[in-house]
C-alpha cells in the first residue's frame, strides 16, 4: 500500500496510506479540521493539499509524486 507524508498547517507531519479520508488522517495526526455539513455542500471544512482547495468531508487523501503533500487551512474570512 503506498504512503504519503502530509505536512500539516501546525508544522506537525504524518504518514498516511493513499485513499485514506481526510478527516481520519487529520484525527489520527491530531489536527482538527473543521466541518459543518459532512455532505461536501457547506465548504466548511476545505483545506489546501499542495496548493488546490478540497472538501476534506468528501475527499481522500491523493497519492503525490514526491511522497509529500503539503496541507493549509483555508483563509475564508466569513468562517
Ligand atoms: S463539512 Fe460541509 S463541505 Fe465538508
Amino acid at each position: 500500500m503506498s504512503t504519503v507524508r502530509i505536512q500539516w498547517p501546525d508544522g506537525r507531519n504524518s504518514e498516511h496510506a493513499v485513499g485514506l479520508d481526510w478527516l481520519a488522517a487529520a484525527k489520527a495526526a491530531g489536527v482538527s479540521i473543521p466541518t459543518g455539513c459532512m455532505g461536501g455542500s457547506c465548504g466548511a471544512c476545505e483545506i489546501e493539499v499542495n496548493g488546490t482547495i478540497v472538501r476534506a468531508c468528501i475527499s481522500t487523501v491523493p497519492g503525490s509524486p514526491s511522497g509529500e503533500l503539503q496541507v493549509e487551512f483555508s483563509s475564508d474570512p466569513y468562517w
